[in-house]
């Protein structure tokens, strides 16, 4: 892990409050794995820095789709090409490479991180989100990466109407993956999870907790799993299913 000052490539809205950042990094790029994340420094005026996913390497280029929810993402969308930005990565432990094809599922900015495995791994994805204008924009940066998508919407405005959870069943019995990868609200992970186990298929969450220091120093991200407490930021942010779920209780 290093610290990067990195050029700004763009800093542009893809959809309702979400932004895709794009970074000239060819060393974090090369080193970064799907499932990690960097601390970014947003400016001076924040002490601590802002948690957020690799979503991709290509190119010697960092990706981030970020959703805008308050002061630091607010300032971080004022940044221009040209800009520099001090990013702290690659951190955590990230996705294993699977033995074969492997389903991700994804809701909201979940998906973010999902999109880097989908880059590297032979993958399949099911895309949850709330309307049309949320999925289309993930839809259409999925498409080179992945085999098949599939798609929900809660409102039923795109593709089949429902949540992510609801199609699984279906996906699951259609093909033999050799993992489930996972990551948005903790409780659509809980059902994939429980989906998944059901499946006997190894199934891997990427978890999201309120972080500080992002290197392992403050427990402020701890979490209970079957080995104990465990640090998000240190040891996540990917984790199996089966430790923080438990395996009978899951959902
Ligand atoms: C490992 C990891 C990966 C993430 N990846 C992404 C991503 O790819 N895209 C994305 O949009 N968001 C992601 N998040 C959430 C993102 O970090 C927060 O939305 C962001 O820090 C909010 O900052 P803010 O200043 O705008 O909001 P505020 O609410 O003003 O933040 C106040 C403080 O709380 C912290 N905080 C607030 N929400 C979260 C949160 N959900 N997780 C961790 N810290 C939080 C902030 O870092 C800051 O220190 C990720 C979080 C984690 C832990
Ligand atoms: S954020 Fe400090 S230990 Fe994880």
């Amino acid at each position: 892990m290093k610290n990067f000052n990195v050029r700004i490539l763009s800093n542009e809205p893809v959809a309702d409050d979400v932004f895709r950042l794009t970074l000239e990094a060819p060393e974090l790029a090369k080193t970064a794995r799907a499932g990690q994340f960097v601390q970014v420094k947003v400016s001076d005026e924040f002490t601590l820095r802002r948690p957020l996913g690799i979503a991709s390497t290509a190119g010697g280029r960092v990706k981030i789709f970020y959703r805008v929810v308050g002061r630091g993402t607010e300032a971080l969308t004022k940044k221009i090409v040209g800009d520099w930005l001090s990013v702290l990565g690659a951190l955590g432990n990230g996705f294993d490479n699977p033995s074969g094809k492997v389903l991700l599922v994804g809701g909201g900015m979940g998906l973010a991180p999902l999109l880097c495995a989908a880059e590297n791994f032979l993958a399949d994805v099911l895309i949850g989100g709330r309307t049309k204008a949320e999925v289309l924009f993930w839809q259409n940066e999925f498409a080179p990466h992945v085999e098949k998508f599939f798609i929900t919407t809660d409102d039923g405005s795109y593709a089949k109407k429902g949540f992510a959870i609801d199609l699984l069943p279906e996906v699951l019995s259609a093909e033999n993956y050799s993992a489930v990868y996972t990551c948005g609200p903790e409780v659509m992970m809980r059902g994939v999870a429980k989906l998944a186990m059901n499946n006997n298929l190894p199934c891997q969450v990427s978890f999201e907790k309120r972080m500080a220091c992002g290197l392992g120093a403050c427990l402020s991200c701890s979490i209970d799993t079957t080995d104990g407490r465990k640090k998000v930021c240190k040891d996540g942010p990917v984790f199996d299913a089966a430790k923080v779920f438990g395996g009978d209780d899951v959902g």
